[in-house]
């Protein structure tokens, strides 16, 4: 593909002057897992919840639009300095809510988590419902979910494990003991949504630990969560059925995997110093800066604090010399959507940086592994790839640029893209962005504000 040929929404990065860098300090859209989950607990939740902080992307905003089809009440306060605080009330959703919408399908655009957590949430109340989603969310596998959940006793129809999704409601949901099949926290939460309306106490054995939102947050809802050591590096979790929710205040923190973008930014563009402030800092999101910090980068994390059961940082980076390193496949969960940025900051160190254990990357919004092939090797990289690793080798330099990307609809690679063409020797073009707006609405601007030449 050319320039010629992009479509409309095409935008290019031009090279940012090594004169000037990334410079300034800038605060993030808060945090998409937190914000999914806050929404729908929220929702099966007495009494009222309040939210500051809440990531408005499209993705959360389709979780809130199913939760109100379900009968929930949510709307966003305004205060005069413009400070929004969004409220979920006159909860919880039932089965028999009056306000609730039996015959509309719940459809949730191209948000995985909000549609694999909902599911698990609607089987526990134990209601009739349809789910869909778009093309892409269409094409990735829900059998992950509703393999469990069937186990407890959902009856359920499908397109072969895959969307749409009718569920037939059930009169009774059984607890179960499971076994992740892979560390994945959609799946974990699906099981413990569904688990709250089962009957006995659900048992999750988790050998490979992911993110932990939703047992904390099931916390500062008030319910009794028991989290152990389990195997050598995992966790087992045990939640009694039955127990109801209280609302709560949450404010969300900044989203690590969207920090992600302006700190890459910034160590590959020489010049650069920036501070990003009040980033989540959860152990299991944080994958991506202990890589960058033994890739050489110069990121220091700065007054670590505490929020609503999270830790919280900012943090400072400045343009770095880079080098390949080996990142161990135990690391992935912890790092599973910031490989696509990842394998652009590997481009610019000197040597190879393998990247094991990341097949999963494959059923993202797009096959993530194809997609930052593609894009690299038209933009003059050298990438290796197998079924769930990828291998980037870098000369140290920047890279040649000049290619334009495809980004296959998915809002992790085209930002990705976009920030390679900061610090490439020619501008890089992405095919499309507007889908950039389901995780980080203000990218562009954002990025821009510190220096960026990102032109739409
Ligand atoms: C998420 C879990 C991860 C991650 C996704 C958000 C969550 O997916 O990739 O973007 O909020 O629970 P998996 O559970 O499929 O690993």
């Amino acid at each position: 593909m050319t320039f010629k040929d992009a479509e409309d929404g095409a935008a290019w990065s031009l090279p940012v002057a090594k004169e000037t860098g990334l410079k300034g300090e800038v605060s993030l859209p808060g945090d998409k897992s937190i914000s999914h989950r806050c929404v729908l607990l929220g929702a099966i939740a007495k009494g009222e919840t309040t939210i500051t902080g809440l990531l408005e992307g499209e993705d959360v905003l389709r979780s809130a639009a199913c939760m109100r089809a379900l009968g929930a009440e949510i709307e966003c306060d305004i205060d005069q300095g413009g400070a929004k605080t969004w409220r979920v009330f006159n909860g919880p959703i039932n089965a028999g809510h009056e306000d609730r919408d039996a015959n509309s399908t719940l459809y949730f655009g191209n948000a995985g988590t909000g549609v694999r957590l909902a599911m698990g949430l609607v089987a526990g109340l134990k209601i009739e419902a349809s789910f869909d989603g778009d093309g892409s969310l269409r094409g990735r596998p829900m059998g992950r979910i509703l393999e469990p959940l069937s186990k407890m006793g959902l009856v359920a129809m499908s397109n072969e494990g895959r969307l749409p999704v009718q569920f037939e409601g059930a009169n009774h949901l059984n607890a179960i003991r499971y076994r992740l099949p892979v560390p994945s926290a959609q799946i974990k939460s699906a099981i413990l949504l569904a688990g709250l309306g089962a009957k006995g106490t659900t048992i999750i054995e988790e050998p490979l630990r992911s993110r932990d939102h939703t047992e904390n947050m099931l916390k500062s809802f008030g319910a009794k969560i028991e989290l152990e050591p389990f195997e050598e590096r995992g966790r087992l979790i045990s939640l009694a059925g039955g127990q109801s929710l209280s609302g709560t205040h949450i404010n969300v923190p900044g989203d690590p995997s969207s920090a992600a973008f302006p700190i890459a930014g910034a160590l590959i563009t020489p010049g650069s110093d920036i501070l990003v402030r009040n980033v989540l800092m959860n152990e299991m999101r944080i994958g991506v800066l202990t890589t960058f910090q033994e890739m050489g980068g110069q990121i220091e994390i700065l007054e670590p604090r505490n929020e609503a059961g999270e830790p919280v940082a900012d943090i400072r980076v400045r343009a770095s010399e880079l080098h390949g390193v080996e990142i161990p496949a135990t690391r992935a969960p912890a790092m599973i959507d910031e490989y696509p940025i990842v394998s652009v900051v590997s481009a610019f160190a000197k040597g190879e940086t393998l990247m094991q254990g990341i097949g999963e990357m494959r059923i993202k919004e797009s096959d993530r592994i194809a997609a930052m092939e593609e894009g690299l090797i038209a933009n003059g990289v050298k990438v290796e790839s197998g079924a769930d690793w990828m291998k980037v080798t870098g000369s140290g330099e920047p890279v040649l640029g000049g290619g334009l990307a495809k980004t296959y609809h998915d809002h992790r690679i085209a930002m990705s893209f976009l920030v390679m063409g900061m610090a490439s020797k020619a501008k890089i073009g992405v095919d499309d962005l507007s889908m950039i707006a389901t995780s980080f609405p203000n990218f562009v601007d954002l990025m821009n504000a510190l220096g960026a030449r990102i032109q739409g």
